[in-house]
């Protein structure tokens, strides 16, 4: 267990040590029991929490904010279209005085080829926190609720060996980051799990990414393989996750746009003609049933029900995803617990 967090940012979950990670999952563990049983937890009264909004959100706005009340601390909604970044204010201005006002700031800006960045330098010039709620990326917050719930299930000791699949899935309500694979497929080999990456062609992730991925499995006792084969995904798997993610290589060739806007997430012609060539990239019950006998269906959410996934599925016994979206608000609370009021 760490006793010194407070003041550390969190960009990536690949910049915390496996131990930094269990103490959070630790923390969360005692904060889900206190709200359970109503005990009265404000470790940060008085505090300030500076939430900029780059791009819609359910989850990850209202776990925080809610969060930061339980934790006797005040949040304020920013809706960056509403800011005088508009005008010019840069994200180091912007962190200076943000920072000078009170205790953390939180931030989502998944705009292709910028959010992360944005965020880092935000990171740079801050007095306080910087906390990531999800960029073009990563999406740390998602990754530590996952990590929660999937030890929830199969019981914290027992990750070593888990077959967990993350599989691309058809959709086309939004180009959506890729952000949840990244951090997942970081994440899970540190925990020794035996991951698969299935995708159709023109959704790999960046070689980087998964050079860092085998890296931390050979360092973990995990594996990282990756498959074109959707079935060869579900068989025996323990955990599926299968979500739509935009496709990488193919904006990367673009210029990388301006800060200022909300997140570049319709699609193009290009990017529909080849969502559409993967139609039957879907989740249904009879790849589901190819599944072990204690499997668990995941999905950071939204979810597009009428492409992605059957909703014998979704709203399945297989299913975990209400359990994964509360320890949103467990696993946020223990980082801001943490970061903002721990020791240094
Ligand atoms: N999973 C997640 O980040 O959900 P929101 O986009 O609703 O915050």
């Amino acid at each position: 267990m760490v006793t010194s967090m407070g003041g550390k940012h969190l960009i990536t979950l690949q910049e915390w040590t496996n131990e930094e990670i269990d103490t959070c999952l630790d923390t969360a563990y005692d904060l889900k029991l206190k709200f359970a049983r109503k005990i009265p937890h404000a470790s940060l009264r008085d505090e300030t929490v500076f939430m900029m909004f780059f791009d819609e959100s359910t989850r990850t706005r209202n776990s925080t904010e809610a969060g930061a009340t339980q934790l006797g601390a005040h949040a304020h909604f920013l809706d960056a279209s509403k800011m005088q970044i508009q005008h010019g204010d840069s994200a180091k201005d912007t962190a200076m005085i943000l920072s000078s006002y009170g205790h953390a700031i939180v931030c989502r800006h998944c705009g292709w080829g910028v959010g992360n960045a944005y965020i880092r330098e935000m990171a740079k010039y801050s007095r306080v926190p910087v906390l990531n709620l999800q960029c073009d990326l990563y999406h740390p917050m998602q990754g530590l609720a996952d990590l929660m719930t999937i030890q929830e299930h199969f019981d914290r000791t027992k990750t070593q060996g888990l077959k967990v699949s993350i599989i691309w899935c058809y959709a086309t309500a939004h180009k959506k980051p890729i952000s949840v694979p990244v951090t997942q497929a970081l994440l899970f080999p540190r925990y020794g799990m035996e991951v698969t990456l299935a995708y159709p062609e023109g959704y790999e992730l960046p070689d980087w990414v998964i050079a860092q991925a085998e890296e931390n499995a050979r360092k973990n006792g995990g594996t990282i393989r990756i498959t074109h084969n959707i079935r060869e995904a579900f068989e025996g798997a323990d955990v599926v996750i299968p979500k739509n993610w935009g496709s990488w290589y193919a904006d990367s060739k673009k210029v990388p746009t301006d800060e200022k806007r909300a997140g570049n997430t319709t699609l193009t012609q290009e990017e529909l003609e080849r969502l559409a060539k993967n139609k039957s990239w879907k989740c249904t019950q009879e790849l589901m049933d190819l599944t072990s006998e204690n499997s668990i269906y995941m999905h950071a959410l939204p979810a597009d029900r009428v492409n992605e996934v059957e909703d014998s599925v979704i709203d399945g016994p297989h299913s975990i995803i209400y359990q994964e979206a509360e320890n949103r608000l467990h696993t946020v609370k223990a980082v801001m617990d943490l970061t903002m009021g721990g020791r240094r």
